[in-house]
């Protein structure tokens, strides 16, 4: 086991479940035991962290707790249609290029091929994301986190694949750049589309669910402490049950935080229809489904929350 710790130099920090749990928690990150089991696996054992789920459930915000409860370097690796190795490991500094190739010129010409040498250094190279994670950082080795992967092409997804499996890459001008400490990757995707089996395979999976009523209470004490417990709870059960209903795009976490940020800055103390239809902007963000929402389904929405909660 000593071995294994040592690839992700995660030693005395987490040695049960529980410890991640209080490590998340100190970054106010609500984690339940599935999840603290996958994200202790996962960093006992090097093996990268592939999280699926519905958008606004935390799976950005993880890795973003994790990087602080351990103390490293986050790197971020946002995925996009089209993104490829010069945005994703390394590009060459062109234009610092074109400057040293004048300033040689204009000193009388050098020898092309001194000048080539040169030109294709440490000094005129751009280090994206992949490569930076690669390097040794102080406090250890990184989190890096390639988020939503599955909105890249398939073609990046095999790169990726090749750059995980033994973490390193190669630029052709200087060689390869291998990882001395792996660092701890973890990937996420709204399951747009399949990731290819291949580089699930490599990874520990963990679909990142919906949280239940009494954890979403938790997580938004911790994310919106100021909110009393009445509007907690009526917020809470209102986005759990409009998740119930038939919306283009339900709302998540984030959007519960949000909304009962937005009811603070109202100084609303509890909802009523009037109040869900001036504010609903900060949980339904499709014109169709907040034409579906409003009105009296609000109310009777808003109703079966209150006997819900008042036979709780
Ligand atoms: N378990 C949790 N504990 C604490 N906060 C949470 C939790 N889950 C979600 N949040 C909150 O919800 C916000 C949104 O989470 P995050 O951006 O990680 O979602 P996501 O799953 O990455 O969504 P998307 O798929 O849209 O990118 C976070 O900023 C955080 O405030
Ligand atoms: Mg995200």
């Amino acid at each position: 086991m000593a071995a294994l710790q040592r690839r992700t130099g995660v030693t005395d920090d987490i040695t049960t479940i529980d410890d991640v749990q209080r490590l998340l928690a100190g970054q106010d990150y609500v984690c339940g035991r599935p999840l603290a089991t996958v994200v202790f696996l996962a960093l006992r054992l090097g093996r990268p962290l592939f999280l699926e789920g519905e958008a606004g459930t935390g799976k950005t915000e993880i890795a973003k707790a994790v990087a602080a409860a351990l103390g490293r370097r986050l790197i971020r690796l946002q995925c996009y249609e089209g993104l490829d190795a010069a945005a994703a490991v390394y590009e060459w500094n062109f234009a610092e290029q074109m400057i040293a190739i004048r300033t040689a010129e204009a000193a009388g010409g050098a020898d092309r091929d001194a000048l080539k040498s040169e030109l294709f250094t440490e000094d005129y190279l751009i280090e994206r994301p992949l490569l930076q994670a690669m390097r040794p950082q102080a406090g250890g080795p990184p989190v890096l986190l390639i988020d939503e992967l599955d909105r890249t092409d398939e073609p990046f997804e095999a790169f990726l694949l090749e750059a995980l499996s033994d973490y390193q890459v190669t630029i052709p001008e200087l060689g390869t750049v291998k990882a001395e400490h792996p660092p701890i990757v973890i990937l996420t995707s709204n399951r747009t589309r399949e990731v290819h089996d291949a580089l699930k395979r490599r990874c520990l999976y963990h679909w990142v669910d919906y949280p239940s009523f009494d954890r979403e209470i938790e997580i938004l004490h911790a994310r919106a402490p100021e909110a009393a417990e009445t509007l907690s709870r009526e917020v809470v059960a209102f986005v759990q049950r409009l998740r119930g209903e038939d919306l283009f795009k339900k709302p998540g976490v984030a959007e519960t935080i949000d909304w009962a940020k937005c009811l603070l800055a109202l100084d609303v103390i509890a909802l009523s229809p009037e109040v869900i239809a001036d504010t609903i902007g900060a949980i339904l963000k499709y014109q169709d489904d907040i034409q579906r929402i409003q009105g009296s389904e609000a109310k009777r929405l808003l109703d079966e929350v209150r006997t819900e909660l008042e036979t709780a």
